[in-house]
């Protein structure tokens, strides 16, 4: 059977927005920004995402593009070597701890718009009288379990559609709904007393924060970048194994980034306004933030019900359209090395899914295991090592799939470009992971960075392939 790709352009591009486009930007964002100190981490946040971002998804663009396959299928051909497809097989694996804990959260956000949704009709908010007791109740054990199972359900529905009829048809229609939706209620949230008080706390940058925490906020920050551009866990390689002509990689991997970073400060619009109309303090950190903080605002404003309906149906939206990218990934393997079905394919992997998050759905501890603990270091780490891979071993091929669809102003970045992802980024990431379990705290910065181009170094000559041109 011939391989599906895109219809047209634009739905790739949908698509690939529609993964980045997620909890990452409204329901994580506010928390973990405020448990960073805020403005420090949103400028580091922000080098991240331009910096390593952009280059980043070119090079998983490049990869899928390349080797029309899965991540796992994807390093083996275009390696031939086992120890490079353990490495793409580490992507299932950063699928499955992602998806394992997205998909809780995904059921709670059905659940306030279900429960919104019933209010408007006429029935009580149960989550009005007390927010924060509600949220407790609600967001583990059977109830977290069952919204779990209904959040998974919508996605196998949009995956088992295909590529063109399931998921580039949903993200068309779902993404212009959540862009619209998101201006209506920014719109909407500057009109509340008090809008401005939360623009100031949201937008203002404070350099002096940034001089004296930019270490302390480098590995968060950076996890946050990667995780909201789904970079560093083969999604997009995946997306972009579906691609059947050749078009501009870096002019779609910038927008991509750009419109992901819109719908992220369109988010901050609506959020950070409402929560000072009221004056409620957007410092509560943790993933309870988005329920008990802002459910909690809207119950308390003018046409409240009717406006937390929409919220939580557009990021219920936004959410679905991650999702759907997650579980593409082990279906698209199990379809290209196994051969399985598709049908078959779903199936098994939500089966999988069906019971990892169920332990995250009933077990507080796992739940903070996966979306805490490990899932920034795996994206952090998953993306260095493929990037040693597209500069060390793809080499030369690297250069000329970046090259080809790409007009001549941008055919010219290929070398840059390939220093950057081949060179400088991962000696930064893997910088970063290192300040991550606070070695540059313990033994001081330079010893920090001597070991990180240590590490870099004999894994460059581990890696040097004959393509190399490094
Ligand atoms: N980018 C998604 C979000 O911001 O919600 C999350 C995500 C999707 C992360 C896919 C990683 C991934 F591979």
């Amino acid at each position: 059977m011939t391989r599906e790709t895109w219809a047209t352009r634009v739905g790739f591009v949908l698509a690939a927005v529609g993964s980045a486009v997620g909890l990452g930007n409204v329901w994580r964002f506010p928390w973990v920004t405020a448990e960073n100190g805020g403005s420090a981490f949103l400028l580091v946040y922000l080098f991240v995402v331009l910096v390593v971002g952009v280059p980043g998804l070119v090079g998983e663009f490049v990869v899928g593009r390349r080797a029309k396959r899965n991540p796992v299928g994807a390093l083996r051909d275009l390696s031939g070597s086992r120890a490079w497809t353990a490495v793409g097989g580490v992507s299932v694996v950063t699928a499955l701890v992602l998806l394992s804990f997205y998909s809780v959260v995904g059921g709670w956000i059905i659940r306030y718009f279900v429960e919104s949704a019933l209010a408007l009709a006429g029935g009580p908010l149960p989550y009005a009288a007390n927010p924060g007791a509600y949220f407790g109740g609600v967001s583990t054990g059977v109830d977290a379990l069952a919204y779990h199972l209904l959040f998974l359900a919508l996605t196998g529905a949009v995956v088992l559609g295909g590529v063109r009829r399931g998921i580039e048809l949903g993200t068309t229609v779902m993404m212009p709904v959540v862009f619209a939706l998101l201006v209506a209620l920014a719109a909407w949230a500057a009109t509340q007393p008090g809008a401005t008080a939360g623009y100031a706390f949201y937008l203002s940058f404070d350099l002096a924060t940034l001089r004296t925490n930019v270490f302390s906020v480098l590995a968060p920050a950076a996890g946050q970048a990667l995780f909201t551009l789904s970079l560093g866990a083969g999604t997009m390689i995946t997306y972009a194994s579906y691609l059947g002509e050749d078009r501009s990689l870096p002019v779609d991997a910038g927008t991509i980034a750009l419109l992901n970073t819109l719908v992220g400060v369109l988010a901050g619009l609506v959020v950070f306004p409402l929560l000072f109309s009221l004056g409620v303090d957007p410092g509560s950190p943790g993933p309870g933030a988005l329920f008990v903080s802002i459910a909690g605002a809207f119950v308390r404003l003018p046409a409240g019900t009717l406006v937390a309906s929409v919220f939580f149906g557009v990021v219920a939206l936004a959410a679905l359209s991650s999702s759907i990218s997650m579980l593409e990934l082990p279906v698209a393997v199990l379809v290209d090395e196994i051969g399985l079905d598709r049908r078959r394919a779903v199936a098994l992997s939500m089966s999988v899914f069906a019971v990892t998050g169920a332990a995250a759905a009933l077990d507080a501890s796992v739940f903070e295991l996966f979306a805490v603990t490990l899932v920034d270091r795996l994206l952090t780490a998953g993306l260095a090592v493929f990037l040693l891979f597209v500069g060390w071993v793809l080499g030369r091929d690297a250069l000329a799939e970046f090259r080809a669809g790409a007009g001549p102003l941008a055919a010219r970045l290929a070398t840059p470009w390939l220093y950057v992802v081949g060179v400088v980024l991962p000696l930064f990431l893997v910088f970063t992971l290192l300040t991550g379990v606070g070695l540059d705290a313990r033994v001081g910065f330079w010893p920090t960075v001597t070991l990180a181009v240590g590490i870099v170094l004999a894994l460059f000559l581990a890696v040097r392939s004959p393509r190399s041109v490094l």
